[in-house]
């Protein structure tokens, strides 16, 4: 490269008198990975200068020229015929270059009153502000996927777990439900961040501001945010609305990793709770009666590294000085890795969901066989006047009991029963099987089939609502 090329490539090669090595150049460069920022990038670029002309900080033929020749690139970029190059760098500076190429010298002007420092962080915000919208639209159609299974499965019940014993009869769509209600919350979490996502920090330049009189309210208006940051050394340096995100998903994918777990375990030969569909099982090349849920089990896996994102993220803004530094280019990988694996995970839930096969009868059977109407006892004998203690000891020997003499809770005579209470009646098997120690409860989020079918409609009005997430 002669001196004369080097020039015209670097945007900075004013100052230096020899050009960058290249393995300095491989080192450093984003564009690798910041390419997937470029409709950001020109969205950004396209309202910048459309502000640089209404302030005649450049004329408005130098902004029109400008406009259109982004508009080109984006075209380009779309239809795959623009080359990333590595020695540009990152999005920024491909994307400029390419503009210069195309419209000669008023392409040199969009940079002006604008940095790179603050070109990044609306860029990652305009993305961001997207990307939380996908995901909040993914998390409530997989919610409404989850209402329908509830629905479908309204009258089923299963041994509710505690320590992972036997604990309760609950209803199935009550445990179903439980996972709607962390999504509903996962969502309020990313609709919260999404406040402090849509600040705009373009104005800041590289750290101090501008002498040029541009309108940064304007700017903000155009790209449809709801307000301007107030501190040009924050707007160039802050990440939080990224952790926050990193910080949301991790608490998505835990929750979605939980369901995973419930899903590998139910669908063991131990549990046979579920089936799960064929398509989204796999064999095993050395054992032939196996179906792995490797579905469920990468969902599992995968929180680890979504978890790990958060951390480098964390570790990465740790100490570092104010404002800008070069470390915040690492703040990519993570996010955006995150991002794709919280996406796929919802879209995979959403569409193995359905084809899950509940065997319901088997989970019946389960609650029946596990005492798990003994707390119902318990609260049967309260109410004939114990206290709940005393109440709760003879429960205690009646179960050991039955479980001595190979009885379910049930089968007992009431004779048998009476053995350790004499304040036991006949009324008692109102309560010994499970559909009825659901029907006996009365609280609001109780497993009661009232209450249950409450929720279901609560939450169906909820999401039914097309406006919001
Ligand atoms: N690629 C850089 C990043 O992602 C853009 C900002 C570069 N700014 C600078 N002063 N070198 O952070």
């Amino acid at each position: 490269m002669t001196e004369t090329e080097f020039k015209m490539k670097k945007p900075w090669a004013g100052r230096f008198k020899f050009k960058t090595s290249k393995i300095v150049e491989h080192f450093t460069e984003s564009i690798s990975f910041d390419n997937r920022l470029w409709r950001y990038d020109i969205e950004g670029s396209i309202a910048h200068a459309k502000m640089l002309g209404k302030q005649r900080i450049i004329t408005k033929e130098d902004s029109e020229k400008i406009i259109q020749g982004l508009k080109e690139i984006a075209a380009d970029i779309e239809k795959g015929k623009f080359k990333f190059k590595k020695d540009l760098e990152d999005i920024h500076m491909n994307i400029e270059s390419a503009l210069i190429k195309k419209i000669g010298d008023a392409g040199g002007k969009l940079h002006t009153a604008r940095s790179r420092n603050d070109q990044v962080a609306l860029d990652l915000r305009l993305y961001l502000r997207e990307e939380s919208k996908e995901i909040l639209s993914l998390i409530k159609k997989f919610q409404k996927t989850f209402l329908n299974v509830a629905t479908k499965h309204i009258n089923s019940l299963m041994p509710g777990y505690t320590h992972l014993q036997r604990a309760q009869p609950v209803l199935l769509p009550h445990h179903i439900l439980a996972y709607v209600e962390m999504l509903e919350r996962d969502k309020k979490r990313f609709k919260d961040t999404l406040k402090r996502i849509n600040i705009l920090p373009l104005g800041a330049s590289a750290i101090a501001g501008t002498t040029f009189p541009i309108d940064r309210v304007y700017v903000a208006r155009l790209l449809g945010f709801d307000d301007i940051s107030q501190n040009s050394i924050d707007s160039v340096s802050d990440r939080d609305f990224v952790i926050e995100s990193l910080s949301n998903s991790s608490i998505l994918i835990m929750h979605l990793s939980r369901l995973a777990e419930e899903l590998v375990l139910w669908s063991t030969e131990e549990f046979r709770f579920i089936e799960m569909p064929d398509a989204f099982t796999t064999g095993s090349s050395a054992m032939p009666q196996k179906k792995n849920p490797d579905v469920a089990e990468l969902i599992r896996g995968k929180t680890g590294r979504v978890y790990g994102n958060l951390f480098s993220l964390l570790t990465i803004m740790k100490g570092l000085p104010l404002s800008y530094n070069r470390d915040l280019q690492e703040d990519k990988l993570p996010l955006f890795d995150t991002v794709d694996t919280v996406k796929a995970c919802l879209d995979i839930l959403n569409e193995m969901l359905p084809g899950i096969k509940f065997n319901t009868n088997r989970m019946y059977e389960t609650a029946v066989e596990g005492y798990s109407t003994a707390t119902d006892i318990a609260e049967y004998l309260v109410k004939k006047g114990l206290p709940f203690r005393k109440a709760h000891e003879i429960t205690g020997r009646v179960v050991l009991y039955c479980i001595s003499k190979k009885k379910k809770l049930g089968e007992l005579t009431l004779r048998e029963l009476n053995r350790y209470s004499p304040l036991i009646s006949d009324d008692i098997y109102l309560f010994l099987r499970p559909e009825e120690s659901v029907k006996a409860k009365k609280s609001t989020g109780s497993t009661s089939p009232d209450e249950v079918r409450k929720q279901i409609k609560r939450l169906m009005r909820r999401l039914g609502d097309m406006e919001t997430w």
